[in-house]
């Protein structure tokens, strides 16, 4: 069992707001953004012109479907700074995210954005189960990515004491985790079970520490990743949404009532979900990809942003704004296997139902002729790595049945000893296509 927490924060009043009132907020500032956008960066003149589309346009939030989409490769094509929309000395932070080819995506922030981008990520630790005086751990990276910074200034702003250990040296993170008794923890959740590996190695169970909630974001995991991080760690887990370029962590955070996926802060950021072939928005209930046009944003206004993430938009539940459901992926991540289209998710929910292995995993995506074949490597549970030839033969039959039932695609498996493959200190990485090098 976990801990019980105290909800009973104050909320902002935009947090309780009828739904009528959001809407009202966010055509104000949806038109200003565009116009924003319009008057202040080349690319979105030049791209509204092309469509035939004035900021004027707008006279309802559905107006919006108007507007074209702007996708990564826009803000690559104006590397670094064509896509900013107010004077360089105006901007006081940048970030960047490297992506795995070519330049980075790099965006910017004037100080009144970095004082929302706190604001959100308050909110966010507040609806997570934070309170001022708490201490949070971030062991997100510092740095050009969002992470690090973004949840520290968030957890500042909530009037928490930050302790800023950026990813890396596993050993340091458990000691200062035992030695300054942190309630809160902000990091992945693949580099969180790796934490957790070294309290066990050090002799120190997961169970035992000060640490309460985990706000746990950066990469896709699935609803059997949090029983096994809130079972493992004695805490509640909870899912913290956001990308760089729409502002960093904090654009979506669950809540401890509900933990039933991020709600969207909506004041912020408008989401949509689009039809990723056609382009078509789609109504909410409907899986797509989420696109976001930011409402507040002063240095680097996007309007329709395309994720490339999939989920689908949800009513408000602990809140009005609406939900995402579970991110499943991104569409670059889809992978398309003798026809199938398979997400690194739907393998990590198959390894975790079995009990013997632990939650890590990669999957090898290989060409032999002209056949693509897919090898999953799991990893036994310390306790369960004394199983001899026979019992690993068993484990191995029993996830391809699990994964070719589920997912309807034939693997090979290879079960590994603990501890043998590679761990994350950020973002994992699961997937190695061969097919691609
Ligand atoms: O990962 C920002 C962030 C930092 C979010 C810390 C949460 C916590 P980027 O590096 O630009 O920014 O990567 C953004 O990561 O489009 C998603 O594909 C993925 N992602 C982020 N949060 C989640 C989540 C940060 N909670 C990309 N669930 C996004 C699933 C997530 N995927």
């Amino acid at each position: 069992m976990t801990t019980p927490v105290n909800v009973q924060n104050r909320l902002e009043a935009i947090e309780t707001a009828s739904t009528e009132e959001l809407r009202h907020l966010q055509l104000e500032r949806m038109r200003w953004s565009l116009a924003h956008a319009y008057n202040n960066v080349p690319f979105y003149r030049k791209a509204f012109d092309k469509a035939g589309v004035h900021p004027f346009d707008l006279k309802q939030l559905s107006d919006l479907s108007l507007f074209p989409f702007t996708a990564k490769n826009d803000l690559r094509e104006n590397y670094p700074f064509g896509m900013v929309a107010t004077p360089m000395r105006d901007v006081v932070r940048v970030h960047a995210s490297s992506g795995t080819t070519g330049k980075p995506t790099v965006v910017a922030y004037t100080q009144k954005d970095i004082d929302n981008w706190a604001d959100v990520v308050a909110r966010s630790i507040r609806a997570g189960g934070g309170h001022p005086g708490d201490k949070v751990h971030v062991a997100y990276g510092y740095g050009l990515f969002t992470g690090g910074l973004g949840a520290h200034y968030g957890a500042e702003r909530l009037g928490c004491t930050v302790i800023p250990m950026s990813g890396g040296q596993t050993e340091k993170q458990v000691q200062l985790i035992m030695d300054f008794q942190p309630e809160i923890i902000m990091v992945t959740p693949s580099y969180m079970l790796n934490i957790a590996d070294e309290m066990e190695r050090q002799g120190i169970s997961p169970r035992d520490t000060s640490l309460r909630i985990g706000i746990f974001g950066a990469e896709p995991w699935t609803g059997t990743m949090r029983t096994e991080l809130e079972n493992r760690l004695g805490i509640h887990a909870l899912d913290i949404y956001g990308l760089s370029e729409v502002m960093g962590p904090g654009v979506g955070m669950e809540c401890i009532e509900t933990k039933d996926g991020p709600t969207i802060w909506e004041d912020h950021f408008y989401p949509e979900i689009i039809n990723p072939e056609t382009g078509e928005v789609l109504p909410d209930g409907e899986y797509g990809e989420l696109v976001f046009t930011t409402l507040t944003k002063e240095a680097l206004p996007v309007i329709r942003y395309r994720t490339r993430d999939l989920t689908r938009l949800l009513p408000g539940s602990a809140r009005p704004m609406r939900r995402i459901d579970k991110i499943t992926g991104r569409s670059d991540d889809m992978l398309i296997i003798r026809g199938v289209n398979v997400f690194p998710t739907q393998i990590e929910e198959q390894v975790l139902k079995m009990p013997a292995f632990a939650p890590h995993y990669e999957i090898e995506v290989s060409r032999k002729g002209h056949l693509d074949s897919i090898k999953v490597r799991v990893e036994l549970k310390p306790e369960a790595s004394d199983a001899g030839e026979d019992k690993r033969g068993h484990l191995v039959k029993e996830l391809r049945h699990h994964i070719k039932s589920c997912i309807g695609i034939s693997c090979d498996v290879e079960v590994h000893n603990a501890g043998s493959l590679a761990r994350s200190e950020g973002k994992a990485k699961h997937v190695f296509d061969l097919r691609k090098e």
